[in-house]
């Protein structure tokens, strides 16, 4: 039986590093991490992760602010606001939920966010440093940089000699994980949905990252005996043994399958999923601390 590892735990020591760095950039600068969350449309989902995102950054003491518009806001509107949070000092992150609803250009959008407070890593720029093996001067998408904090917990910094097999392929996700991995020294193999033979491709990881939002796609016999398995899904299904209408989240790994063969697993939710919201407090106070000239925390 694999050892679930618990994202939770390392989330809540994450943030609380977090907090202790704001309040010494408080009672050095009098400057607070300011994280401004704008959010368009009505979605529930999304609107359940951003006032998560908010009410966290209010628990490590950052000014936040939240902008929540209506569906109808037009792209010209959307940059507008992007400009004004831009040119305001008090403002060091701006994330902007996706998706954006059909009718936004949402890479104009993201791009025209300045690098230094784009915490997400969207920017061409971070996007570019982490291509290029900067990690240490952008900023990093929080869910990788999360997810990389538990593969290290399990296998520590340096992943020389392991397979490393990531599904997905987004800029969101799939491609910086590819890339912290392969930074890490693993062999990195970037599976998708036009990758052939799928299960025999995941069955060489010593590290298996899912990332491609289908409920328990992934089943026992694609995984390696001993191997470290990542899930990134969060797919909500009809839970009828709940009693009627209800729901629950579910990954994008068959968790009881691939636990029996695994040695280390992330559950859902409970896994990546707190780590996401944990490295997005830690992008801010990165940004807060780079923007009064002073050298950044690591976490
Ligand atoms: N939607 C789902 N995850 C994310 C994320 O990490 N950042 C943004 N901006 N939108 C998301």
């Amino acid at each position: 039986m694999a050892v679930v590892i618990d994202g939770k735990a390392k989330a809540a020591s994450v943030t609380e590093a977090v907090r202790k760095s704001a309040e010494a950039l408080e009672a050095e600068k009098g400057v607070k991490p300011g994280l401004a969350v704008v959010i368009v449309g009505n979605d529930p989902a999304s609107h359940a992760y951003v006032n998560s995102k908010s009410k966290m950054a209010k628990q490590c003491g950052f000014n936040s602010v939240q902008h929540t518009l209506p569906e109808e806001t037009t792209q010209a509107e959307l940059l507008k606001l992007v400009g004004e949070l831009n040119a305001d000092a008090s403002i060091h992150g701006i994330l902007v939920q996706l998706p954006l609803p059909k009718h936004f250009n949402s890479d104009e959008i993201i791009q025209s966010i300045l690098p230094e407070k784009d915490v997400d890593g969207l920017s061409v720029l971070n996007a570019g440093k982490l291509a290029t093996g900067d990690l240490a001067t952008g900023l990093i998408s929080c869910t990788p940089a999360g997810a990389m904090l538990l593969v290290r917990g399990i296998h520590g910094d340096d992943l020389s000699g392991l397979n490393a097999v990531v599904i997905g392929r987004s800029n969101l996700f799939g491609k910086p994980m590819g890339q912290l991995l392969l930074n890490a020294n693993a062999t990195v193999t970037m599976a998708h949905s036009r990758t052939k033979d799928l299960a025999t491709v995941c069955k060489t990881a010593d590290i298996l990252v899912a990332a491609v939002g289908r409920a328990a796609m992934v089943k026992g016999d694609w995984v390696k005996p001993g191997a470290t398995v990542i899930d990134v899904g969060i797919n909500r299904i009809a839970a009828p043994e709940k009693g009627e209408g209800k729901s629950k989240l579910v990954g994008d790994v068959a968790f009881d399958e691939v636990s029996a063969v695994a040695a280390a697993i992330t559950p859902v939710p409970g896994g990546v999923g707190p780590m996401t919201i944990a490295m997005l407090m830690a992008n801010t106070v990165i940004a807060a601390y780079r923007a009064q000239g002073l050298k950044a925390p690591k976490f």
